[in-house]
């Protein structure tokens, strides 16, 4: 047995199926460009750039030697009171990328830490500005904010709320999702059906009262619901509506941002500025766990007041801005720019929507989605068994054509490489389409 699969089953795994994972573990022991290897040899394409989070590819030089570097040179400083040039320099670097008026940065370690963080800027900023009245938060139906208690109780994916239904936080409300299989399916790029979905936000304010309303928070294009693209026109709708009520609308760009749409920033590639940005992934390639929440000018400035001495935000980690992640992301930051990645990212999207949709006239495929370098092959579960088409599929690819493809449950999701080998990527797709027509 390799030393990986010996010692596993002290490793409780996150959004794993533990018992039957350990059955037949599939353990990665080394990475390089865009495959990964196993210790027993194997070479496996990756077509989920890690999970989202490495669209560069994995052990780029540049920011391998950074991190090398800087755990040399400064491995540790806190950020509260004192702070490291890292940091400020990431800070300034991330916001000088973001839309007008988004020039300010609060540093977390993960997406979830990310939306916690976005929630409770948005109630301090009312609160600061004398309404404290608006307590409201409001998510989206299938939304994932990550799995804190804030994240989870906006998120609007079932399984990940139903054992804490009593725990969630209180004052939280949903819209409905977008996902209208009927009008949209087999669309490519953003559907055109359903921008008057964003309408179910005045639904919301006609209930509690605008007023009330802290903020809303949806991923721009929801991704781990199984890549739902926007339908055309719904971003602006529900920035109109949180204008009219003066609403914070919070993008959760944890997957979006930093090239995955070809942009630094999914609100770019949208044309819709919210007011706070959240981000993490892609922030520093997925080398060392890194969140940035992006806040607008005029949110921060409320808090600027009252005596100069005291603390504006009860708020922040031991690792907020940690040096080592803040030069990961200088140096992932720098390839983007010299590799012109972003640039790479949008001439690969043809490619990879032409592939996604090949798939349209397979026996078990009930829709294909896409848009930027996110896209999703969903099939139709077997009659009983949802999701074991799925895994079945995740596994064949494994084993059967070392390839890692990601599964929520029958629904297939994709995350090329930003910098992706266009015959690489078409190999990978053939070998999908090879275990599809394999399984029942
Ligand atoms: C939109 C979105 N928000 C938040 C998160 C949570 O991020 P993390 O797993 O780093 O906590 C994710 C993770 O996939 C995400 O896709």
């Amino acid at each position: 047995m390799s030393t990986a699969a010996k010692d596993l089953d002290a490793f409780w795994m996150p959004f794993t199926a533990n018992r039957d994972f350990k059955s037949k573990p599939r353990v990665i022991s080394g990475a390089s460009g865009h495959h990964y290897t196993t210790e027993d040899g194997r070479r496996l394409y990756d077509t989920f750039s890690g999970l989202w989070t490495s669209g560069v590819g994995h052990c780029h030089p540049k920011i391998v030697e950074a991190v090398q570097k800087q755990v040399a040179s400064l491995d540790y400083c806190m950020t509260f009171q004192v702070t490291n040039n890292k940091a400020i320099e990431l800070a300034h670097r991330v916001t000088s990328m973001a839309p007008a008026g988004i020039d300010h940065c609060f540093f977390t370690n993960s997406g979830s830490e990310s939306v916690d963080t976005a929630l409770k800027i948005a109630l301090g900023y009312h609160r600061a500005r004398g309404e404290g009245n608006r307590t409201r938060l409001i998510g989206r139906e299938r939304g994932y904010h990550g799995v804190n208690f804030g994240g989870m109780s906006v998120g609007g994916i079932l399984p990940n709320r139903k054992a804490f239904s009593a725990n969630l936080i209180p004052g939280v409300d949903h819209i409905r999702h977008t996902h209208d299989i009927e009008r949209n399916a087999f669309t490519r790029g953003l559907p055109k059906h359903g921008a008057e979905l964003a309408d179910d936000l005045t639904r919301l304010c006609a209930l509690h009262d605008g007023s009330n309303i802290a903020a809303v928070i949806v991923e721009p294009i929801a991704g781990s619901t199984g890549v739902l693209p926007p339908p055309v026109g719904y971003l602006e709708r529900l920035r109109e509506i949180c204008d009219t009520h003066g609403i914070v609308l919070i993008f959760d760009e944890v997957i979006a941002a930093f090239g995955r749409l070809g942009t630094g920033y999914g609100a770019q590639r949208f044309g819709v500025t919210p007011d706070i940005i959240t981000t993490a992934k892609g922030l520093t390639n997925g080398v060392i766990p890194m969140g940035a929440v992006l806040v607008r000018d005029s949110i921060y400035d409320a808090f600027m007041q009252g005596p100069e001495n005291m603390i504006e935000l009860f708020h922040g980690y031991t690792y907020s801005g940690h040096p080592v992640a803040a030069a990961a992301g200088l140096a992932t930051m720098d390839v983007y720019d010299e590799e012109g990645i972003f640039e790479q990212s949008r001439n690969l999207e043809q490619q990879f929507e032409d592939l996604l949709h090949s798939f349209a006239d397979h026996k078990h495929v009930i829709d294909v989605r896409n848009y930027g370098l996110m896209g999703a092959i969903e099939m139709s579960p077997r009659p009983g068994a949802p999701g074991a088409r799925g895994g079945e599929a995740h596994k064949k690819c494994f084993w059967d054509e070392n390839l890692v493809v990601r599964n929520g449950m029958d629904i297939l999701q994709f995350s090329p490489f930003l910098n992706s080998n266009p015959d690489e990527m078409e190999a990978s797709f053939a070998a999908v389409r090879r275990v599809l027509d394999s399984i029942e």
